[in-house]
C-alpha cells in the first residue's frame, strides 16, 4: 500500500480549512459580468481595445506560453475569448482548450466565434466563484488574463486550478501591477500574488521575461 506522507496529510488538510474559510476579498469586483444585461459586444471592444496591453502584447505572451500541438490549456475567466482563439489554433485540431468563465453570456459569445471559425477544439465551461469545473488532472496549462484580481475567493480558485492540472501541468498568470492610478482596482502587489498561489500548492517557477509587458506580469508556477 502507498503511504502519504504525514507532512503532505498536515498540508492537505491545513489547505483545506483557509479554503472552506475563506469569505469573499472582494464582493463587488465582479458585479458588472454578472449582470443579466451583460454588454458582450461592448466588453469584446474593451478586450481588444489597441491600448489594452494584454491585447497588444498577446503574440507575445502566446510565444511565452509554448504551446504545443495536442496540448490541453485552460483559458480561466476568458471574458470574450481574446486568448482561447489564439490557444485553438496552436494547439491544433488534436489539442483541447476549455474557456471557462462565470458569465453564460461570454461564454455563448464564445462558442458562436468558435463554431463560426471552424474551430472545433472549443469547450466552453461554466465557471463558478470558487471553482473552475474543470475535469480533475485534465489540463496540461493553465492560463488566465487579467481575471487574478477578479477571484472573489483566490484560495479556492487556487487550489482547483491545482487540481484540474496534470502532475506536471504549468499555471500562467498574467496580471496587471498593482501601481496605483488605473491600477486601483488590482487587489494585491506582485509579491502577495506570488505568495497566495504559492500557499496553495504550488512554487514559482519564473516571472517570464515577455517583451511587450509593461503595465503587466506573467508568472509561471508548477506544483510543489
Ligand atoms: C477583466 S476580464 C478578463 C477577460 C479575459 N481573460 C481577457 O484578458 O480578455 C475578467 C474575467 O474574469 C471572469 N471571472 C471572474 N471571476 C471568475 C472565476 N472565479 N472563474 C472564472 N472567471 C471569472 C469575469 O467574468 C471576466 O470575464
Amino acid at each position: 500500500m502507498r503511504m502519504i506522507p504525514i507532512a503532505a496529510l498536515l498540508v492537505a488538510a491545513g489547505l483545506c480549512g483557509a479554503v472552506a474559510q475563506e469569505t469573499s476579498v472582494a464582493p463587488t469586483i465582479n458585479q458588472t459580468f454578472k449582470s443579466a444585461d451583460l454588454d458582450v459586444e461592448g466588453w469584446a471592444t474593451r478586450f481588444t481595445g489597441e491600448s489594452r496591453e494584454a491585447f497588444h502584447a498577446r503574440m507575445d505572451v502566446l510565444k511565452a506560453l509554448a504551446l504545443k500541438p495536442g496540448d490541453t490549456v485552460a483559458d480561466v475567466g476568458a471574458g470574450t475569448g481574446l486568448y482561447t482563439r489564439l490557444f485553438a489554433q496552436a494547439v491544433g485540431p488534436k489539442g483541447k482548450v476549455y474557456a471557462t468563465d462565470i458569465a453564460p453570456q461570454f461564454l455563448a459569445y464564445i462558442a458562436q466565434n468558435a463554431a463560426r471559425d471552424g474551430l472545433k477544439n472549443v469547450e466552453t465551461v461554466q465557471g463558478g466563484d470558487r471553482s473552475t469545473n474543470l475535469p480533475p488532472a485534465s489540463v496540461d496549462v493553465v492560463f488566465h488574463s487579467d481575471v487574478y484580481h477578479h477571484f472573489e475567493f483566490p484560495a479556492a480558485m487556487n487550489a482547483d486550478i491545482r487540481r484540474a492540472l496534470k502532475a506536471d501541468g504549468r499555471l500562467y498568470v498574467l496580471e496587471l501591477a498593482k501601481t496605483g492610478g488605473q491600477t486601483g482596482h488590482v487587489r494585491a502587489p506582485r509579491e502577495e500574488v506570488i505568495a497566495e498561489i504559492e500557499k496553495t500548492g504550488f512554487r514559482l517557477v519564473e516571472q517570464v521575461n515577455v517583451p511587450g509587458l509593461r503595465e503587466n506580469y506573467l508568472l509561471h508556477f508548477r506544483k510543489s
